[in-house]
């Protein structure tokens, strides 16, 4: 395979810049299981302070965030209410159940990937011992690229408070919905009692997330982080990376929204069926013939796609720059001419 130039697979590709490197390899490290590692705790004061929450807790991968903050909130035979789709439910193994007998309840996303709010309150449980405890509501911001709104975000922790329930955000992207409409992080995390931020995606960290809450949370937090396998000794050169990403790879999110609105204009322009460009995500419909070839004949010219079925989603970070969007719609137009020949 020729070196790959432009890696649309996702935003989790990004290489650490020159810069980041740097502070990388001056960053001081201890043991961290200790709470030694300067690094780890400047990252974890600084993300607490930046998100205003109470305390946050350095941890490996969006996947073990969630996870400690599921067994966080839920005990054995308890439920937590969460979209079909969601990267919690779907796409994480089945962690809560797995390792923490914790029930997910999916419920079917609306087209704006929302949850129907009357389906919501149907699925709170009584207290009735034939049924599982609603614990946890679980909302992923943004998903599938898409914003969910503050408006949204309000009525469901109404209904979570109500209920006495924990209110949960993946919030993998969420500053990509931050700047995709200009709110801070923390107007967008206020509402959650415990908020997953991943410094790895559009961020431009090599590793890692951070989970936030308040102290007492996060203190069982890390107690299931160290269960979990992830307890970290001298890690500090990954969070000098994440504190490094929260600090200068924010503001710049934007620029990946616009080469996306970008692209969707041109692909759409050249003929191609785009249904859609949300943040930093641009989706097309293509053919069977597409799903088949059009991944190598863009392989071979330096483009990453990352092809599984007829809904292709073309993902924009910090590796991509304006005059890449040139180059890859070119290699889209050469595709469909020697396709028509
Ligand atoms: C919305 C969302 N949440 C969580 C994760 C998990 O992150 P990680 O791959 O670091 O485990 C991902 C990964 O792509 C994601 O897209």
């Amino acid at each position: 395979m020729m070196q790959a130039i432009l890696d649309l697979r996702s935003d989790t590709v990004t290489q650490p810049t020159d810069e980041m490197r740097e502070v990388m390899m001056r960053a001081e490290v201890g043991d961290d299981v200790f709470s030694d590692d300067p690094s780890i705790n400047s990252l974890e004061k600084f993300a607490a302070e930046y998100f205003e929450k109470e305390a946050a807790l350095f941890v490996v991968s969006g996947t073990q965030s969630n996870l400690c903050a599921l067994l966080a909130h839920c005990q054995r035979g308890d439920e937590y209410i969460v979209g079909q789709n969601a990267h919690t439910y779907k796409y994480e193994g089945g962690g809560a159940a797995v390792l923490g007998s914790i029930q997910p309840q999916p419920l079917e996303h609306l087209p704006d990937s929302t949850i129907d709010i009357s389906k919501i309150k149907a699925a709170i449980k009584p207290d009735d011992s034939h049924f599982a405890r609603t614990r946890l509501i679980c909302l992923e911001n943004t998903i599938g690229g898409k914003i969910i709104s503050q408006e949204y975000i309000n009525q469901v922790y109404e209904i979570a408070k109500e209920a006495g329930l924990g209110f949960h955000l993946d919030g993998a992207r969420l500053l990509n919905a931050a700047v995709g409409q200009s709110l801070s992080a923390s107007q967008i995390a206020k509402p959650f009692d415990s908020v997953s931020i991943c410094l790895s995606k559009g961020l431009g960290a090599p590793v890692g997330s951070v989970l936030l809450g308040d102290k007492s949370f996060i203190k069982s937090a890390r107690r299931w982080r160290k269960v979990l396998g992830g307890g970290t000794r001298q890690a500090g050169f990954l969070a000098a990376a994440g504190e490094y990403a929260l600090k200068n790879n924010v503001e710049r999110l934007a620029e990946d929204h616009k080469n996306a609105e970008e692209l969707a204009k041109l692909l759409t322009a050249i003929g191609l069926d785009v249904s859609g460009h949300e943040t930093n995500m641009v989706f097309v419909n293509i053919t069977d013939a597409m799903v088949v070839s059009l991944g190598r004949f863009m392989e071979d010219r330096g483009v990453l796609l990352h092809v599984r079925g007829k809904g292709l989603r073309i993902v924009l970070h910090l590796g991509i720059r304006r005059d890449d969007v040139d180059y890859i719609v070119s290699c889209f137009t050469d595709y469909i001419r020697q396709s028509d020949e």
